[in-house]
């Protein structure tokens, strides 16, 4: 018995009769083991090592989530679910010992009702798929990040997934109204609820969005269904202050009112990053600032919104809140745009091995915090690369750093110097990329003892054996 997870170890034979009630159950083809478990399942996208799980499970409906749940818990087996694999703190990598449960071949629209403006999707169906389905029938699904490609809706709310557009339409569990999740004991709840208002009892959904798979298996989502946007603006800016930064955000919420869709900030060291180093990007505006920024606005109607964008962007250069700033012309304009900001994704090519963090922050403090955290890593490690980004609408600051050429990379030293910092600005470890493994041990940073307490009672209501995603988060 492995007191952390509650699981226990399986001799051989018993390890057989378990991949053989699972090939049972669900069918051979659902049920990858030996050479056959493919390297993308033994990891995600942290910095963590690939961990060989004891096999890959693959279901193709909820019954078949509930069965092979049914049989883990049976032969006191972990199961680590697995949506896209894009998570970056290791939340789905698998541990030692445990079946990966990958949602992979649960993809598909199951409805989409127009009446009640909502969409019912499988939990595997990748987010980009759920975006199109939505356009296809006219409506909009506003989440949106960059690994849409490749994660999945099931991993966005067991994340709770931010993204681009929080400061219009907030996170991913502001679009959910139903789910169906699997417990540790393959029980089935479902609540496919469409409708806005719903005060019948604890809104249980709420257990299972943001919990990272420790508390159930997502396997159905509705979601709310957005207007589908008439027009989209958007300009690049360059600002030279923070101070400015944070009176444009001001006069963006004053002026653009409920069109505002998107606040992103960028610091030097990550705009001249990609700018001359990630092939395809390029610097629409030129000359050293001491800010960037991203400004996204979202009408119904061409005519009426577009000049109203460019009345408020001429004001806020006028009264010298901007010093320069490129107007996207056209769709494609605002596709480059975002690709200064979506960037990021090509850190893995362009730095090599690095941590990254989603840090939050009051507004206020931001830049504080990046002076002094860039002149602490600076100290402590000479010659690290500091690059500071992120959602700052949001009060979310990313952050990656790396030291060139250091194998192993000093991770924990990065660690403790951005979070020792978090803590004296009174911010989050986490913004919205959660806990997984990698930071559960500074949960305490942002947690208080009775939270935490909380969180480990509910942990032993829904799983008391610790069989799903033990080890993470809690
Ligand atoms: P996975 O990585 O597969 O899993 C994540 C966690 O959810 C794990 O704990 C896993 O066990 C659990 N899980 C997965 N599926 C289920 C399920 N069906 N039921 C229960 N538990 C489940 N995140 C943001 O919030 N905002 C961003 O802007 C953003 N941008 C990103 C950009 C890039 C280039 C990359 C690589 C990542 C980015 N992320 C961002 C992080 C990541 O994409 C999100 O956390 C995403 O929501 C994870 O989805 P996934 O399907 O890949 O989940
Ligand atoms: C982003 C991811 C890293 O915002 O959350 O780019
Ligand atoms: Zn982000």
């Amino acid at each position: 018995m492995n007191d952390e997870t509650g699981a226990r170890q399986l001799d051989a034979s018993q390890r057989d009769g378990l991949l053989a009630a699972l090939r049972d159950a669900l069918g051979a083809t659902a049920v990858l083991s030996g050479a056959d478990i493919p390297a993308r399942n033994e990891k995600d996208w942290s910095t963590l090592a690939p961990q060989r799980p004891l096999a890959v499970v693959r279901p193709v409906d909820t019954e078949g989530v509930a069965n092979a749940m049914r049989l883990c818990a049976q032969y006191r087996v972990p199961v680590v679910p697995q949506g896209g694999l894009t998570g970056l703190c290791g939340g789905a990598r698998p541990i030692e010992g445990a079946v990966a449960l990958s949602l992979e071949r649960m993809v598909g629209i199951e409805e989409i009702d127009a009446a009640s403006a909502t969409i019912t999707v499988k939990a595997g169906t990748p987010l980009q798929a759920v975006q199109q389905a939505a356009d296809e029938a006219g409506f909009f699904i506003p989440l949106d990040l960059g690994s849409r490609g490749s994660c999945a809706i099931g991993g966005n709310l067991s994340t709770n997934a931010g993204g681009n557009r929080v400061i219009r339409y907030g996170m991913a569990r502001e679009m959910v109204l139903g789910l169906e999740a699997v417990l540790a004991d393959g029980t089935v709840v479902t609540n496919l609820n469409k409708m806005l208002k719903n005060n019948a009892g604890y809104d249980l959904k709420h257990l299972f969005i943001g919990s990272e798979g420790t508390l159930g298996v997502i396997t159905r989502v509705v979601l709310r269904l957005s207007p589908k946007p008439g027009c989209t603006m958007a300009a690049l800016c360059a600002l030279d202050s923070y101070a400015h930064v944070v009176d444009l955000l001001g006069e963006a919420r004053r002026g653009l009112g409920p069109l505002l869709s998107a606040f992103e900030v960028m610091w030097p060291d990550y705009w001249n990053t990609v700018t001359q180093r990630v092939p395809g990007v390029r610097d629409p505006i030129g000359g050293e600032h001491a800010c960037y920024v991203l400004v996204e606005a979202q009408g119904m109607d061409e005519a009426l919104d577009a000049p109203r964008f460019e009345h408020w962007l001429e004001t806020q250069m006028e009264n010298g809140v901007i010093a320069n700033a490129a107007l996207a012309q056209s769709l494609a304009d605002v596709h480059a745009f975002w690709g200064v900001r979506d960037a990021c994704a090509e850190f893995p090519q362009v730095l090599g091995p690095h941590e990254s963090f989603d840090i939050g922050l009051p507004v206020s403090v931001m830049d504080d915090y990046v002076s002094a955290c860039r002149d602490a890593l600076q100290a402590r490690l000479p010659g690290v690369v500091a690059l500071f980004y992120g959602h700052i609408g949001d009060g979310n600051l990313h952050i990656v750093s790396c030291v060139p050429g250091s194998s192993p990379q000093p991770k924990e030293a990065i660690a403790e110097t951005v979070y020792t910092l978090v803590q004296r600005f009174g911010g989050t470890i986490s913004a919205e990329h959660g806990i997984g493994i990698t930071k559960k041990g500074w949960l305490p940073c942002t947690r208080s003892e009775p939270e935490l307490a909380l969180m480990r009672r509910l942990k032993d209501a829904l799983d008391p054996h610790h069989l799903l995603n033990p080890g993470k988060v809690v």
